[in-house]
């Protein structure tokens, strides 16, 4: 199983925007913790600068090599942390990363801001003969 990266725009200023401590340094600070506690097996979290979704900000991504990535937007560092976690285990546990619909949590279902196909493996070198 590959890991999965979850990427936190930790430059978001939420809404209302607040300067500091930005809400999206909070919400990586909640992701560790709970990753912490819980156990991270599998997922690596990615502080990011920019999403390039700041009005729906806070904002998360979830990637994996060979895998689809989604954008998360509306993000609220006291209340979905444990939600983009979620996702990103059931997101790890699937081949193609697409988990279920209705498996995603609730939020992540209204807040998928993009979805982006995985990028093509590189054509292999041609065999010398
Ligand atoms: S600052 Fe977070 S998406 Fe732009």
């Amino acid at each position: 199983m590959t890991t999965t990266i979850l990427y936190v725009c930790v430059t978001c200023r939420g809404t209302p925007p607040v300067d500091a401590p930005r809400p999206g340094a909070r919400l990586l600070a909640e992701v560790e913790k709970r990753l912490a506690v819980g156990g991270s097996e599998g997922i690596d979290v990615v502080p990011a600068n920019c999403l390039s979704n700041c009005p729906r900000g806070c904002s998360a991504a979830v990637s994996g090599s060979g895998k689809w990535t989604y954008v998360i937007g509306d993000l609220d560092p006291d209340r979905h942390a444990g939600d983009i976690i979620d996702f990103a285990r059931l997101h790890r546990a699937h081949e193609q990363g697409v988990p279920e619909w209705r498996d995603r949590p609730e939020h992540v279902r209204k807040h998928t801001v993009a979805r982006v196909p995985p990028v093509k493996p590189a054509a292999l070198p041609q065999e010398q003969s």
